[in-house]
């Protein structure tokens, strides 16, 4: 039975996620205006062309009116996507409280947030009971929308409730969860109060995937410790009921990138852009603007590096672009004070009247003044995105995915960079083809993946940058062998691993990378999604077998 062959029909997929690949932003009383959402998993899911997709997921925005809720729909469904309504209430307390102030930090390993662990445990219950409703509302929706024989692939820490909320009102229903973020010890997992529910809850799910074996692993444990439950090389055994447990590291689209970087004129930018930084080694690190990212340990640790070797000060430049992300999070209010202030206080010390070493993009520094100190890079950025962006675009607009009214290519990107509503992947796209660095930075305190350093790895066939990665990204497991790993703590360690990039020859950059781009092209996005649907399918087939509702193969 071969899915690829044209005659059959292509099997029916719900994919539920938090966020639907597009955000809506209402333009009136009837009409919406859809925009790419953040967040790698939307890329990786673009490539399902083997399954006939749906994409159910909350659409990004408070819509109390049926009127609008009709209207939105029906956009949404052209794209196909379904969209979920959350009031603003839930999502304060799902969205922000329990999955971004509770979950998020513990997975990450930066533990519970203080207040909760002070007050009574009455905020901890009412957010919990939120993110319960919410799965439940999630739940719903993928009922309405089910037909038999649909697989349905449940995504991330926001969802965890969602496969026992599935399967209480349909049995047969084949679901499979992914968690896209680490999973931690079981010593960092039983600190929640609500641990228990959690397990069971994601354990009512066919199939359960990690990124990484450490993660899988991980789970397996905490199902052992905490639920008194045996683990197998499958899986988890609960009353008789096995759910696999398996790693499955993500990809990208690598293909993507390199055609992009095969144009014509693409090169011609590169070239020009060379020719700008000539005489300067550019280092690169994007982000969400994300505790888990460290990004005020990278700075610091470029700061000790320009510290200790004064002979690169004016020859070398470390552009971060970080994304805003959860902004209603106090503690992400409180990280972006940080760096403003430590790039600041850096660039005020290393800094001439015509350069500083640290080009931070972040939309909430005041739009002229960043037009003024980032006049340069602002240029760039400007005159390369055109060609860049209708290259993207065009890919999105290949995937049905609209971007809005039809603007010049050039003044979307810019417009989105600078108003800090560009979608994250296309803004790494974008500064990863043109600024071409010499160095990747990528210091995550910890990380589910890290897509961005495939998509460096990707777009390094020519300069064969080197990577300086966190050991704590999933990413390490697979791009280790052919990065410079750091521990993102030792400030140290980052500084000398900066030298070592800076200083590294040809030949050793050329084996490191050989060995990534090896990986980053023969792991795909695509294939990773297809292996998941096809195990999910195996594991149900097996259930099946196991239990006798499937007629055994006449000899
Ligand atoms: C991480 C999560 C995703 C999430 C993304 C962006 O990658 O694993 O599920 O979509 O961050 O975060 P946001 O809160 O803006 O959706």
């Amino acid at each position: 039975y071969d899915r690829q062959d044209q005659r059959l029909p292509k099997q029916r997929l719900l994919v539920v996620a938090n966020r639907l690949p597009v955000s809506a932003v209402r333009q009136g009383k009837d009409s919406w205006q859809l925009e790419i959402s953040v967040g790698g998993l939307v890329s990786a899911l673009l490539g399902l062309k083997e399954f006939d997709a749906r994409w159910i997921g909350w659409a990004g925005v408070n819509v109390p009116d049926e009127t609008g809720q009709e209207a939105l729909t029906k956009a949404l469904a052209e794209k196909k996507c379904i969209p979920v309504f959350l009031d603003e209430d839930t999502v304060h307390q799902y969205y922000n409280g329990y999955c971004n102030n509770i979950i998020w930090p513990l997975f990450h390993y930066l533990g519970l947030p203080q207040e909760d662990r002070l007050s009574t445990t009455r905020s901890f219950q009412s957010q919990f009971d939120a993110y319960k409703k919410a799965n439940q509302m999630f739940a719903n929706v993928v009922h309405e929308n089910y037909e038999e024989g649909d697989v349905v692939w449940c995504h991330d820490y926001h969802l965890m409730f969602l496969p026992r909320c599935l399967k209480e009102k349909n049995s047969n229903i084949k679901v499979g969860w992914f968690l896209h973020t680490p999973f931690p010890s079981s010593e960092i997992h039983r600190m929640l109060p609500s641990r228990r529910d959690l397990l069971e809850s994601v354990l009512a799910a066919d199939l359960v995937g990690f990124h990484t074996y450490d993660y899988a692993r991980h789970f397996v444990s905490a199902c052992t410790r905490i639920l008194g439950l045996e683990g197998t090389p499958e899986g988890v055994e609960n009353q008789g009921k096995l759910t696999r447990v398996a790693a499955f590291p993500i990809g990208i689209d690598s293909d993507r990138f390199i055609r992009a970087l095969e144009l014509p004129q693409v090169q011609d930018h590169i070239k020009e852009l060379k020719e700008r930084f000539a005489g300067r080694k550019v280092m690169l690190g994007v982000d969400r603007l994300d505790m888990i990212k460290g990004i005020p340990q990278k700075i610091l640790a470029f700061e000790e590096f320009l510290e200790e070797n004064p002979e690169w000060r004016d020859k070398v430049v470390l552009l971060q672009i970080a994304v805003p992300t959860r902004t209603d999070v106090p503690e992400y209010q409180k990280l972006s004070s940080q760096v403003h202030e430590i790039v600041g206080r850096i660039n005020g010390r290393f800094g001439t009247l015509t350069a500083v070493p640290i080009h931070h993009l972040d939309r909430s520094l005041d739009f002229h003044a960043l037009c003024a100190l980032y006049a340069v890079t602002v240029l760039w950025l400007s005159k390369c995105s055109s060609i860049m962006a209708s290259t993207v675009l065009q890919e999105h607009a290949n995937a049905c995915i609209m971007t809005g009214p039809q603007e010049d290519a050039q003044t979307v990107i810019f417009r989105w960079v600078w108003e800090g509503k560009a979608n994250f992947r296309l803004i790494s796209i974008l500064t990863l083809l043109v600024f071409y660095p010499d160095v990747a930075l990528i210091t995550s305190l910890r990380d589910g993946m890290n897509l961005v350093s495939y998509e460096f790895v990707a777009c390094q066939a020519l300069k064969k940058g080197v990577l300086i990665l966190s050991e704590f990204a999933g990413a390490a497991q697979s791009l280790g062998a052919g990065a410079l790993l750091v521990n993102p703590w030792n400030i140290a360690e980052v500084a000398a691993s900066i030298s070592q990039a800076l200083n590294m020859p040809a030949d050793e950059r050329e084996k490191m990378h050989q060995h990534n781009f090896m990986h980053v092209t023969t792991h795909t996005s695509q294939e990773w999604a297809a292996t998941f649907v096809s195990e999910l399918n195996d594991t149900i087939i097996e259930a099946q077998l196991r239990t006798r509702q499937v007629p055994l193969l006449p000899v």
